[in-house]
């Protein structure tokens, strides 16, 4: 196949910064963006083309940034919008992209909307956001539940006497994306970060956010095919990516498509180039790492995407844990074979902080808990080797820090850092189609593109591929012909 000019999101190797946990320039115990300045040095080391930061936007934090009280502007604490503006600059010197975290399912309850929202049944704003009468008995309007701690996804607003709906905590109203309005608030919010030099936009939920318009029950009150789900929020997307296409050089739209059908993620992409650019495969990050079942999500992701569309593969993020931990159960072999996988698979691979360093599952006490839903040791300081006065959660004692690990060209930070520029000198890896090839139990093999053979042995003994080959247990291997 003939080698295309690949959008920059297509080629970029992505690395997902939890902003409080990465690197802390003032001292209190909380990263910042001016922390992510100074490590810029160590990002373009390790050679990833674009951050998405999770959320910056101003949030009490009752979900860690995840609940919006103003879109258009930075927490203090992380140094406010002149450090991002910052960031963005110095960040772009070194070809460096930022991608911001958006949150358009829900706001906060302190967010003015949601505020001016509730204070009226006739108030302006009330259709802004998912009200329902209780039903006669005064019980909620449905049996949606919330997806934290089960309960119901409503919450009676006893002045009004009306409920509002929430699928996460009654401190996240939900929005209701079928008024207009909102829909236009969106558009206008984008605008606003296209217009600093965000290079796009990692969408939260972006599976959820439109509700049935008539509210009904969820035939399986563990299902949510009313409260989630529904297609109409296909609408919202083709309008988003026209948004975000009428800016040079071009954006990208990343989506937390958390559905476990390929199907239904195939869709997110619309016809190829309508809707979402990237969206997350969930079905890959939350397999075992075992060859066979692997290589069935990856070809049968090949199969349901559109020609067009691109794949977009992660092994951990800020609410699962931790790829070393879960996928790998604590092997650093195994751990390397993963992030082999990673960037050896035709589609952007994207790295959440720590994965190169193999950081395993933090482990926070009981009582250290930050996090309403206990996620908190996914979230751990990034160890750069001190570095960290007081942090807010504890140091991870389990992994060998940034600086003895990039002295020690045996790390696996350094070995990381070799997967990230071998993708990067085959144009083949970066751009070449997908082709599995026959190999034996245990063993995955694919051709990339015209030139290049890619195996990788997910088993505790060695194997065999003919013509003398041979790979240790959990090695990998690229091989031009
Ligand atoms: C997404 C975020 C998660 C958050 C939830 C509700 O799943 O990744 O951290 O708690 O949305 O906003």
């Amino acid at each position: 196949m003939a080698s295309v000019a690949r959008p920059w999101w297509q080629r970029a190797v992505l690395y997902q910064v939890y902003v409080r946990s990465f690197a802390d320039s003032d001292g209190d115990g909380v990263g910042d963006l001016r922390g992510i300045v100074d490590r810029l040095d160590y990002l373009e080391w390790l050679g990833v083309d674009a951050l998405w930061l999770s959320p910056v936007t101003i949030s009490p934090d009752k979900d860690w940034g995840y609940d919006v009280a103003d879109y258009t502007d930075v927490q203090p604490a992380f140094g406010g919008l002149p450090a991002l503006d910052e960031l963005v600059a110095a960040a772009g010197r070194r070809d460096i992209r930022v991608i911001v975290d958006i949150v358009p399912n829900h706001t906060s309850d302190r967010h003015p909307w949601f505020e001016e929202s509730r204070a009226a049944r006739d108030s302006p704003r009330r259709d802004w956001y998912v009200w329902a009468d209780p039903k006669p008995d005064g019980s909620p309007p449905n049996n949606w539940r919330s997806a934290f701690g089960g309960g119901p996804a409503w919450t009676l607003d006893e002045r009004t006497g009306q409920y509002y709906m929430h699928n996460f905590l009654p401190e996240q109203p939900d929005l209701n994306w079928w008024n207009d309005d909102v829909r236009a608030a969106f558009d206008h919010i984008l605008r606003f970060w296209l217009q600093r030099g965000i290079a796009g936009f990692r969408i939260d939920v972006a599976h959820g956010i439109v509700k049935d318009g008539e509210l009904r029950d969820n035939p399986d009150p563990a299902v949510s095919t009313y409260n989630a789900n529904r297609e109409d929020v296909h609408d919202v997307l083709r309008r988003w990516r026209r948004v975000v296409d009428e800016y040079q050089p071009d954006r990208v739209l990343l989506g937390e498509t958390w559905v476990m059908e390929l199907e239904r993620l195939a869709r997110f992409y619309g016809s190829g180039d309508d809707e979402l650019h990237l969206a997350f495969n969930f079905p890959f990050t939350f397999c075992d790492l075992d060859a066979q079942k692997l290589r069935a999500i990856v070809e049968a992701s090949e199969a349901a995407l559109p020609e067009r569309a691109w794949p977009v593969w992660m092994l951990s993020n800020h609410d699962i844990v931790r790829f070393p931990t879960r996928m790998a159960k604590g092997d650093e072999r195994r751990a390397r074979a993963a992030l082999f996988l990673l960037t050896t698979l035709r589609g952007t691979p994207v790295l959440y902080y720590g994965d190169e360093l193999g950081m395993p599952q933090g482990d926070v006490p009981r009582e250290q808990h930050h996090d309403m839903a206990g996620r908190d040791g996914a979230r751990t300081p990034l160890p750069w080797n001190g570095g960290w006065r007081d942090p807010w959660l504890p140091l991870s004692a389990d992994v060998a820090p940034v600086a003895a690990q990039r002295d020690d060209q045996g790390s696996l930070l350094n070995f990381a850092r070799s997967l990230i520029a071998q993708r990067r000198a085959s144009p083949d890896l970066v751009d070449g189609a997908y082709e599995s090839l026959p190999s034996p139990d245990g063993v995955w093999a694919f051709r990339r593109g015209d030139h290049t053979t890619v195996a990788v042995n997910l088993s505790d003994d060695a194997a065999e591929l003919g013509d003398g080959l041979r790979l240790a247990p959990w090695q990998g291997v690229v091989q031009r012909m």
